[in-house]
């Protein structure tokens, strides 16, 4: 709080993850059918895929040197320069280093920095991300790029870090072992925690048009016998209804959802956060009872 009592607002939004991959060309293909996503820029460095208007929410770099993906930084809009600087002044009063953004990041947006979160992921925060004129004219396509789960080693260093510095708001936990962050785009989460022995992106979620287009996105995953790591799942918290691909060449688990809740504006301001079973069927109510974990 500020001392006229105002709440510090946090990011706006997700728009984006960057991603090394071992064979660019392969994961530009799965992107685009299994996905949705249109191939904008690439050179045989890098490679930039949208989903709707804004600039990306994929970026792929090239590192033939590995043999599985790794995810390296993500990226929020902010909504003002005010914002933005507040956004700088709390990382530096947390004592935490203000990096550069990334130098092509730096031509597609007015201003930002970046933030290493406490496993080192970098966090890039940015206003007036550039944009497209017109959605990509692809029917089958993700509107947005939702959330990252991130599976971390250093939950409670992280959850420090995303709500207390970064103002991220918590909207449900699961006990003690998993929170859901919500930014001032006011969708349920925008950015996931768990705590976990190891950490790793363990997912990316994409909101598709419709549920109809979840399922076209599911038979596509098994006509290509596309790993699918979770079948369809009714997340509790969240509302969406979703399945979860997986080829860790290609990135980390893809989430392809309908149905994500997204707060009013009064919800966003008031909302307790509920602290909610661990079990199954708080995560997929669809379970039949609370020993049917071993199905996920
Ligand atoms: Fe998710």
């Amino acid at each position: 709080m500020t001392t006229d009592g105002a709440r510090r607002r946090g990011p706006f939004g997700m728009e984006y993850a960057r991603i090394l991959v071992p064979d660019m060309a392969e994961t530009i293909e799965f992107l685009r059918y299994h996905v949705g996503l249109q191939l904008e820029r690439h050179t045989d460095e890098y490679a930039y895929l949208r989903a709707d208007i804004e600039h990306h929410c994929v970026e792929l770099i090239s590192d033939p040197s590995l043999e599985v993906s790794r995810t390296v930084a993500v990226g929020y809009s902010v909504r003002s320069a005010e914002e933005l600087a507040d956004l700088r002044d709390r990382v530096s009063a947390a004592g935490l280093e203000v990096l550069p953004l990334q130098d092509r990041m730096k031509g597609l947006c007015q201003e930002g920095f970046a933030v290493r979160d406490p496993n080192g992921l970098i966090i890039e925060l940015f206003t007036e991300f550039q944009e497209y004129a017109e959605p990509p004219t692809i029917e089958l396509r993700p509107l947005k790029l939702v959330h990252p789960f991130l599976a971390t080693d250093k939950y409670d260093e992280c959850l420090e870090f995303y709500t207390k510095v970064l103002g991220f708001l918590v909207s449900d936990y699961v006990g003690d072992v998993s929170a859901f962050l919500r930014s001032e785009d006011r969708f349920h989460h925008s950015l996931a925690l768990q705590r976990n022995k190891e950490f790793f992106v363990a997912h990316l979620c994409f909101m598709m048009k419709s549920f109809d287009h979840v399922m076209r996105g599911r038979a596509r995953a098994l006509y290509k016998k596309v790993p699918i790591a979770s079948d369809l799942v009714n997340h509790s918290a969240s509302t969406s209804i979703a399945f979860y691909m997986y080829e860790a060449k290609h990135g980390p688990r893809y989430e392809l959802c309908d149905g994500h809740r997204v707060f009013t504006p009064e919800e966003h301001e008031t909302h307790r956060p509920r602290r909610m079973v661990a079990d199954p069927r708080n995560i997929d109510v669809w379970r039949a009872a609370d020993n049917d974990w071993d199905r996920f």
